[in-house]
């Protein structure tokens, strides 16, 4: 049974494949089309992910007409009871109208962009898939709860907002996800993070996690402040002062511009922020422990990608354990989604799950025609001599782009997209953020071998940097690259079988070094997604600071 799961009526527009219990493809639409989030912002509107759901055929092999339910990540009829209460403007009430009505019909009559795909998807074979509809929030429940391997679990969900909840909690067991608390419109913890993300002059929807890399510099001197816009109790239990949110000025002072120099003030909005949601999290966690008994922790929604506030959580052990979705935006709803559609139809909650490297793939002989029409000079090395010449230029300062295997899904590149280096010099954040375009204020992540973890950080342990660590004070000075102002990181941990190659490649790094650790940053550079394919891999080397890229078996230098 093959399930194909989409996400296009909120933001990261996604797909995922599920075939016979097992998720086997996922990606986001953003990195075939090159625009972040995959569509501009528009929330509601029909652009649909048909790059990402190509490129899965194509991975595996399959035309459209295998495919036995389209599962969509939004529950059209509440959606409609939504726009009755007049939430958006009339521009995006007309867009999502048209979507939720005639949904197939928009589908299958993008002829010129079918036109393209004829040879596994057409118009008239997409007609005939059944498409299955899912509530947003259940849709993200289910992508972290179905992908943990937890028996029972609660499933905690916060995000801008679904149809009409912001903040969800359900019981996931065998029988499916039951919902027990919700927190709905107005009263959105997501929204109110955007709008101070906005207030400090970045960009909403975008940015947030620039706002909790700036809380790190601050001070809680806002917390009274905030208490205008959310209160909060010890159970939990928030509410927020819609017209305050959107009247922030009257209480944290006047919004940064764009481009305007970042001052203490703006960092201490930031921290207080961060305080805010961090306790509000610890106390509704803490409450819904002790009252359901329950052991394990499930996360998914943007918000949950705040891993200062997960690293918190795990750090204040009120579970045993937790599992939050790598990709916890909109993005994961497509693989929550395709997993409701599975246990409908096959009545099994869980699916199997190995990694994140769900996407796509180039081979040597790809990379061989595209450097030879090129006319570029590039070698071609082994395994063993790439991993000896990388770790030895990361050695000696240089940085270099690593693009090899299947492409991450969620937001974050897990060393197959990758720029990497040395976390020992000083000026290595500098000379990185310089070279990405990024703000100097924001932190580089590392990977570092799991069996060599405990000597540098203390912390959750996680393969997808879903949690912020805190740096040894004994190893800060080895690695203050990606040590942040606070002393803490959010690193990503490789062992020899989650990918061995960038596990090989630390281990000859700390042969030479002694340290088992590197950066890794996403191999994208300023306002663009993470590279998908090889030309774009290229491409972007040659216009970047990077000193070598390593793409599959091939080493292109300057
Ligand atoms: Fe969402």
């Amino acid at each position: 049974m093959i399930i194909l799961g989409v996400n296009f009526f909120f933001e990261h527009s996604s797909v995922a494949v599920i075939e016979d219990g097992k998720l086997v493809y996922s990606a986001e639409e953003e990195r075939f089309s090159g625009i972040k989030g995959g569509k501009r912002y528009s929330p509601f509107s029909v652009h649909f992910p048909y790059k990402a759901m190509y490129s899965a055929l194509n991975h595996l092999d399959l035309n459209i007409r295998d495919v036995d339910a389209i599962a969509l990540s939004y529950e059209k009829w509440d959606h409609l009871k939504g726009l009755f209460s007049k939430r958006w403007s009339y521009y995006d009430d007309y867009y999502a109208l048209r979507g939720l009505f005639h949904t197939k019909r928009i589908l299958c009559s993008d002829y010129e962009t079918l036109q393209y795909m004829s040879d596994r998807i057409s118009s008239s074979d997409l007609k005939k898939v059944p498409l299955i509809y899912f509530d947003h929030h259940l849709s993200h429940a289910a992508s972290a709860y179905c992908y943990s391997g937890f028996e029972e679990s609660l499933v905690f969900v916060a995000d801008c907002c679904g149809e009409k909840s912001c903040t969800s909690l359900y019981i996931g067991s065998s029988a499916g996800l039951k919902k027990i608390k919700s927190f709905d419109i107005p009263h959105s913890l997501g929204i109110l993070y955007s709008v101070v993300t906005k207030h400090l002059g970045f960009d909403s929807f975008q940015d947030e996690f620039k706002v909790m890399g700036l809380a790190s510099y601050g001070r809680d001197t806002y917390l009274d402040a905030f208490k205008n816009i959310i209160t909060f109790n010890e159970q939990g239990d928030y509410k927020i002062n819609p017209a305050n949110m959107f009247n922030l000025s009257a209480y944290l002072g006047p919004a940064r511009k764009k481009g305007e120099e970042i001052s203490q003030r703006h960092m201490d909005i930031a921290k207080s922020l961060q305080t805010v949601l961090e306790t509000i999290l610890l106390n509704l966690f803490s409450h819904y422990r002790e009252k359901t008994g329950i052991r394990n922790l499930c996360m998914a929604g943007g918000v949950a990608l705040n891993c200062v506030a997960n690293g918190k959580i795990s750090d204040a052990k009120i579970f045993d354990n937790i599992f939050v979705q790598p990709a916890a935006s909109d993005a994961g709803t497509s693989m929550g989604a395709a997993a409701l559609a599975y246990f409908k139809l096959k009545g099994k909650m869980q699916i199997s799950f190995d990694n994140m490297y769900l996407g796509t793939e180039y081979s040597n002989k790809n990379i061989e025609k595209l450097i030879t029409d090129s006319k570029l000079k590039a070698s071609f090395l082994t395994d063993e001599e790439l991993i000896d010449e990388a770790a030895k230029r990361m050695a000696a300062g240089q940085i270099g782009g690593l693009f090899r295997g299947r492409m991450e899904a969620g937001p974050r590149a897990l060393g197959n997209r990758s720029v990497i280096a040395s976390p020992a010099p000083t000026d290595m954040l500098e000379r990185i953020n310089h070279i990405k375009g990024r703000e100097m204020f924001r932190p580089i992540a590392p990977i570092v071998k799991e069996d060599r973890f405990d000597s540098f950080f203390t912390g959750e342990k996680n393969q997808y940097m879903l949690f912020t660590c805190t740096v040894r004070p004994e190893a800060a000075h080895l690695i203050p690259a990606v040590t942040h102002v606070d002393n803490t990181s959010r690193v990503q941990t490789v062992t020899e079988t989650s990918n061995p190659f960038v596990y090989s490649l630390i281990s000859k790094f700390e042969s030479i070094t002694g340290i088992p650790v590197i950066v890794n940053t996403s191999l994208n550079f300023r306002g663009k997604p993470i590279v998908e394919n090889p030309t774009d891999a290229i491409g972007s080397f040659y216009s970047s600071g990077l000193d070598f890229l390593i793409i599959e078996n091939y080493l292109l230098e300057k």
